[in-house]
C-alpha cells in the first residue's frame, strides 16, 4: 500500500554538494529534519518568508507546505528551488544547500 495517509514512512534526503544524508519523517519538515540530524542548514524565519532555507531540489518530489512563489522568484522556481522550511518529504529527494548563501546576495546584487 502508498499513498495517502503513510505518516510514518521514513524518506531518505542526499545533499549533493556536501555529501551528507539523513532521514525525514514523513510528518516533520525538511528543515526540521536536517536539524534534528545536526546538519548545518541555514535558515531564519522557519516560516517561509526570509527564503533563507532554500535548496534546489534535484530528484525526488516534496509537498509544498505554502505556496513557495510568495518567497522565491520565477527564476528560482524554475530552477527548482524549494523552501526547506516549507516541504514535507513525498520520495526520497536529492537536494543542493545554498549554504553559502551566494544566491541570495546574487540576488540582491541583481536587484
Ligand atoms: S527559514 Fe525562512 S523561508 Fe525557510
Amino acid at each position: 500500500m502508498f499513498g495517502f495517509g503513510d505518516k510514518n514512512k521514513v524518506y531518505k534526503v542526499t545533499i549533493s554538494n556536501t555529501g551528507e544524508t539523513f532521514e525525514v519523517n514523513g510528518k516533520i519538515n525538511l528543515l526540521q529534519a536536517a536539524k534534528n540530524a545536526g546538519i548545518e542548514w541555514p535558515c531564519d524565519c522557519k516560516v517561509g518568508s526570509c527564503g533563507t532555507c532554500r535548496a534546489i531540489l534535484k530528484e525526488g518530489k516534496v509537498k509544498e507546505l505554502s505556496d513557495f512563489a510568495y518567497t522565491l522568484d520565477g527564476d528560482m522556481l524554475d530552477k527548482g528551488y524549494i523552501l526547506a522550511c516549507q516541504s514535507s518529504l513525498k520520495s526520497d529527494i536529492v537536494v543542493e544547500v545554498d549554504k553559502d548563501q551566494k544566491g541570495v546576495k546574487d540576488l540582491q546584487k541583481a536587484g
